[in-house]
């Protein structure tokens, strides 16, 4: 697997990270081969310790692997890999591997034995901590262990900064770049 070398530690902020956009979940089957699935329903769940919830529909190949491995990675990619990203979310992983036919790059988790997409600037590693049964798709909730961004896209305080790369948002079916900073979260609190 290759190594990357661009990448630094987001924990000491990860805390902070909140609202997600479109995401990539990798996951890995029995002998480690990885898979990948594109996720729009995600949503962070709690700050300490940092959570990560996931909705998979029940007869996702990938529902299997992350139920049994216990262990997934969330990754952002770039509006620049959103045809390999979109292809993620058109085939499954039970047809065939979906590194290879994206050409994504697949790096080793620090903390999980799932494998992260380099090409992704954002790569948040998480070891199950518990399944919500809803219907069609179960809520997977993840604990972050391991957390890495691409330097380029983290501020001098450690944090992800939106504007430094190309993430994607869906909405209602469709792909849409985030827009402007519009603010500070508390820029309306009286002072
Ligand atoms: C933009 C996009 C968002 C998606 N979001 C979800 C989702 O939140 N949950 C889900 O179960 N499937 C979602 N899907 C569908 C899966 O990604 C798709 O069925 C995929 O092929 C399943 O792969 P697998 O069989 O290898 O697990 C989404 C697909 C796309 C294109």
């Amino acid at each position: 697997m290759a190594e990357a070398t661009n990448k630094v530690d987001l924990r000491p902020s990860i805390e902070h990270f909140y609202s997600f956009p479109f995401v990539l979940v990798t996951c890995a089957d029995e002998v480690g081969k990885g898979n990948i699935i594109a996720i729009g329903a995600s949503a962070p769940c709690s700050a300490n310790p940092p959570t990560i919830g996931i909705a998979v529909a029940l007869r996702r190949y990938s529902h299997g692997l992350i139920a049994a491995r216990g262990e997934f990675g969330v990754n952002i990619p770039r509006a620049g890999d959103l045809e390999g990203a979109d292809l993620t979310g058109c085939v499954s992983g039970r047809d065939g591997d979906k590194f290879e036919a994206t050409g994504f790059t697949a790096i080793a988790g620090q903390a999980i034995s799932v494998p992260m997409i380099a090409e992704c600037p954002v790569n948040l590693e998480c070891k199950l901590v518990h399944t919500a049964k809803l219907g069609s798709h179960d809520w997977f909730i993840g604990e972050v262990v391991a957390a890495r961004a691409d330097a380029a896209a983290v501020t001098s305080e450690g944090r992800v900064d939106p504007t430094r790369f190309d993430g994607v948002f869906s909405w209602w079916g469709e792909y849409c770049a985030p827009g402007e900073r519009l603010g500070k979260w508390g820029f309306a609190a009286p002072r």
